[in-house]
């Protein structure tokens, strides 16, 4: 089995991570939903916490991913595209799987600053190694919500592109992401 993506493809670990990741991020922004519906504060802590493992997750997935796109070779672009556009869409992937390090540290470094501990099920939890700081836990959050609202931007941008590319442009790029083999 291909371990790393090279010029000619990325590697079956990549695209499966890929999706892994997407999933992990839908089920998080799902159980925030679950969580503003919650009809008891102990439902609600129940989804925090499974919200927190799945943070934890795509957290420690995210690590391998970020040093695997940065340490392998892009595959060469499906199609012609202009040189400008390849670099624009592999920096926003290269800026989406670093933002999926960096974003749950800062939640995490969030709540430690608020005294709060990221509770997990099963009655475990994630320390809080910060001081407990209002200044520190603002200064994180206005981080967050840069790090957060750019993370949203880029992710509408990489969507759009892939959507562009298979309705539009009608090439194989979106399909090599789900696996297919494409000849260059
Ligand atoms: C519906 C959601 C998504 C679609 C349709 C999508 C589509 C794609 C496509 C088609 C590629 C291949 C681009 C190429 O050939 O160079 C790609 C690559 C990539 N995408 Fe996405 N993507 C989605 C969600 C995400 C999310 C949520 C993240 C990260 C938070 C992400 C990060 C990346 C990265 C880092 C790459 C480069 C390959 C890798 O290292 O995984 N994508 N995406």
């Amino acid at each position: 089995m291909q371990l790393r993506d090279n010029g000619l493809g990325f590697s079956p670990i990549t695209v499966a991570l890929h999706w892994i990741v997407a999933f992990l991020l839908l089920a998080i922004f799902a159980s925030q939903v679950m969580i503003g519906h919650a009809s008891s504060e102990a439902q609600q802590m129940d989804f925090g916490q499974v919200q927190n493992l799945l943070g934890l997750m795509l957290f420690l997935v995210s690590i391998y991913r970020f040093w695997a796109r940065i340490t392998s070779y892009h595959p060469l672009p499906v199609g012609t595209p202009n040189p400008i556009e390849v670099i624009i869409s592999r920096s926003v992937a290269v800026s989406l799987a670093l933002a999926m390090v960096l974003l749950p540290i800062a939640v995490w470094a969030s709540r430690s600053a608020a005294g709060i501990e990221v509770g997990l099920p099963g009655g475990l939890s994630i320390p809080t190694l910060l001081p407990v700081n209002d200044t520190l836990k603002h200064v994180v959050d206005v981080l967050f919500n840069i790090g957060a609202s750019a993370f949203l931007a880029g992710l509408a941008l990489h969507i759009f592109g892939a959507v562009k590319n298979h309705f539009l442009l009608k090439n194989n790029t979106l399909k090599r992401m789900l696996g297919k083999h494409v000849e260059l």
